[in-house]
């Protein structure tokens, strides 16, 4: 996701059992034309691997050289974005507005499959909108075009985030295709992990939204998918812990001031749903060091009944 799931919290996330990260997206033109932005965009660390780095754009020459340029970074696969339903994105043809040309949908993949030597994947929204839905249209040119797995969010671009996934799209794709398809949309839990993988028989599922200041997901998700009893939620101590050191990961990232402000997101999503947090929250939402976060964070009851 971009803006939220940097090096840092992918690595948090793979601690966590999370097997397999992928970078925010990456503007292809950015990278061919040497965007500093876009360069920062690509680091990982070899912990988090196995990564695929994403790349954006609808040009197939240019996708074809970004992808050279990610190649070097040694990424152990590179997916496509044809789902992004930002205005700022599709205006341009970019991300979702490409699932209403499944012509250029097709040169875009002959093309980066035929310039890059490691593995290509996708991933689609169920369509353009609910009167032009060809996820499977587009997913099956992939497969034809040699792409590795295919991740389908089941919403159309149209919707942009909101109402359901439609998880039934999902499973259509799969019954269409043999490579491997990845099932994402509102799952949010073990429970829904479990049962999008029932109703559509996909090979993995995808988590976004969810994993904002709960990297516990993806724990919780394996326990349950092992059969294990389900790991106790995390209690506070716990929470401010995992807080600390994605601050001081954030920070050797990119330096302290950006890491304070990218944090101020992250700690509200971290104490979401605790009993009186809203007003901490506030404060939290200001702070510019990691001391101030410390300072705060310590004043916070043991308990977490007492906040
Ligand atoms: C803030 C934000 C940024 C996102 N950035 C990306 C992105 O860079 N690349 C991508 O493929 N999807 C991106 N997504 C979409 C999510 O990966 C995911 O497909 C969508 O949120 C639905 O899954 P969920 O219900 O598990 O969140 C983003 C979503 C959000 C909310």
């Amino acid at each position: 996701m971009a803006g939220v799931t940097g090096s840092p919290f992918r690595l948090l996330a793979r601690e966590q059992g999370c097997p397999l990260v992928f970078s925010e997206m990456v503007s292809a033109k950015g990278l061919v034309y040497k965007g500093r932005r876009s360069r920062e965009l690509l680091q990982f660390s070899e912990r988090e691997r196995p990564i695929g780095l994403q790349l954006f754009g609808s040009d197939p020459g240019i996708i074809a050289e970004a992808a050279s340029i990610l190649v070097a970074e040694k990424p152990d696969f590179i997916d496509l974005n044809f789902g992004c339903p930002t205005r700022k994105i599709t205006c341009n043809g970019d991300g979702g507005a490409l699932l209403r040309s499944p012509e250029l949908c097709r040169r875009i993949f002959r093309a980066i499959v035929a310039s890059v030597p490691i593995p290509v994947t996708v991933k689609i929204r169920k369509g353009w909108d609910e009167e032009s839905v060809n996820a499977v249209e587009i997913a099956s040119i992939a497969e034809e075009e040699g792409i590795s797995a295919v991740t389908v969010h089941g919403r159309t671009v149209a919707q942009g985030y909101s109402g359901r996934a439609d998880w039934s799209v999902i499973a259509v794709v799969k019954s269409a295709l043999t490579i491997p398809v990845i099932g994402n949309g509102d799952v949010d839990s073990p429970l829904a992990a479990e049962e999008l993988i029932r109703q559509s028989g996909v090979d993995a599922v995808m988590i976004g939204r969810a994993a904002r200041g709960n990297p516990w997901i993806f724990r919780d998700v394996l326990a349950r998918q092992l059969g294990k009893a389900p790991p106790a939620p995390p209690a506070l101590p716990e929470i401010k812990k995992m807080i600390l050191r994605h601050f001081k990961l954030l920070i050797d990232f990119k330096g302290e001031a950006a890491a304070a402000r990218e944090m101020r997101s992250h700690i509200a999503w971290y104490l979401k749903g605790f009993p009186g947090a809203a007003a901490l929250r506030k404060q939290l939402a200001l702070i510019s060091s990691y001391t101030e976060a410390q300072a705060l964070l310590e004043s916070l009851p043991a308990s977490d009944s007492n906040i």
